[in-house]
């Protein structure tokens, strides 16, 4: 039996949660937002320095434990913006030595992954489609392999930029969202994949040019005069053309692989139509789809927690004493890392 606690500090969420034998005690997160503009990581890594002992102390008051209780200290490693992950890796360290408990770096991809457990998935082709990520990954031989990617942003950072050019703060993707639901007018849009790989940096430069060629109305039907989008139609068009590539490359990481599970993740999975148009390409070709609820598709403490339970229980972490050893690696890739527990 094992009580691990996780901590997320990768960008914009600072999270803890507390896992028991494979079970979410708790997660509790505090995510930094803007009414305008994007992320500033030393002010992000502020908002997760003035928050952590608040979410810290509210995660062991809702997983009803106290911390001496805890076993192990997982931390996300990387991949990440670097002040932020110094935040998570000072505190992590700081509680491994208040408690005398080892640290367990855990990489934040995998974790996204791992957590699909919970939802029954055994092994899947995943969609990870997040803010700074955009892979579609399958186990094989030791390591998760990386079968497609994004070859410029991730569809996450995509959707929050194109939310940035029309006066939307971040995170731009739930309000793209609901934005698309009144579209309804489907606008040709690039359509960029090569292989599994896709691209998103010309779409982006294409709405923008189209945001630019007048002022997008609202949902009025007041005629502006000026050759322009409504912001809805466009919000649409992009939903449609973008999950369409992400599907099409899953779909064919699923032929390619033989499995026959679809696995969705990251932030960007929260996304109704996303959802629904992974069912409806799985169901076609008789795969199972699982998707985890919206809690921990976005970033989050306890599927860190979740991955150091694996991690734990392979005897796979770092005692107290030796934690200088231990850094932080925001550049690190899901396939550079071991999998020793599968
Ligand atoms: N309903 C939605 N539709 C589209 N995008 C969404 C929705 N909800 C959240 N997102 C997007 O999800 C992203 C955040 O996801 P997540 O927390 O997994 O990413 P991240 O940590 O920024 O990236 P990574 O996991 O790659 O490090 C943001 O870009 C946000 O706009
Ligand atoms: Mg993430």
């Amino acid at each position: 039996m094992s009580i691990i606690l996780g901590i997320e500090s990768t960008a914009h969420t600072f999270g803890i949660g507390i896992v028991k034998n494979g079970k979410i005690l708790s997660n509790i997160k505090s995510s930094f937002t803007t009414e305008k503009g994007g992320l500033i990581p030393l002010e992000v890594a502020k908002h997760h320095r003035e928050n952590k002992e608040r979410i810290y102390f509210e995660s062991l008051e809702k997983a009803g434990i106290s911390e001496e209780k805890i076993d192990a200290i997982a931390f996300s490693q990387g991949p990440g913006l670097a002040p932020c992950l110094l935040e998570g890796i000072k505190f992590a360290k700081e509680i491994s030595l208040k408690l005398k408990k080892p640290i367990i770096p855990v990489n934040h991809c995998v974790a996204h992954l791992e957590i699909g457990q919970i939802t029954g998935a055994r092994d899947p082709v995943m969609l990870y489609a997040s803010g700074a990520n955009t892979q579609v990954i399958a186990y094989a031989s030791g390591k998760y392999r990386v079968f497609g990617e994004t070859l410029d942003i991730g569809v996450g950072n995509f959707i929050d930029t194109f939310a940035r050019y029309a006066g939307i703060g971040f995170p731009g993707g739930p309000a793209i969202e609901k934005l698309s639901l009144t579209g309804k007018t489907l606008i040709e849009l690039p359509y960029t994949i090569k292989g599994m790989d896709c691209a998103f940096s010309g779409i982006l430069t294409n709405l923008k040019q189209k945001l630019e060629s007048g002022s997008p109305r609202d949902d009025s039907d007041e005629p502006s005069g000026e050759p322009n989008y409504k912001l809805s139609d466009l919000a649409y068009s992009m939903q449609e053309v973008v999950f369409a590539m992400l599907v099409e490359t899953a779909e064919r990481a699923l032929a390619h692989t033989g499995k026959n599970e679809l696995l969705l993740g990251g932030g960007v999975a929260c996304n109704s139509r996303l959802q629904e148009m992974c069912k409806i390409m799985c169901d076609e070709r008789g795969a199972k789809f699982f998707v985890p609820s919206n809690d921990l598709l976005t970033d989050n403490g306890s599927m860190i927690a979740y991955l150091g339970e694996i991690l734990f229980k392979n005897r796979d972490f770092i005692l107290a004493k030796d934690i200088d050893k231990v850094d932080i690696a925001p550049r690190q890739r899901t396939d550079d890392v071991e999998i020793k527990y599968k």
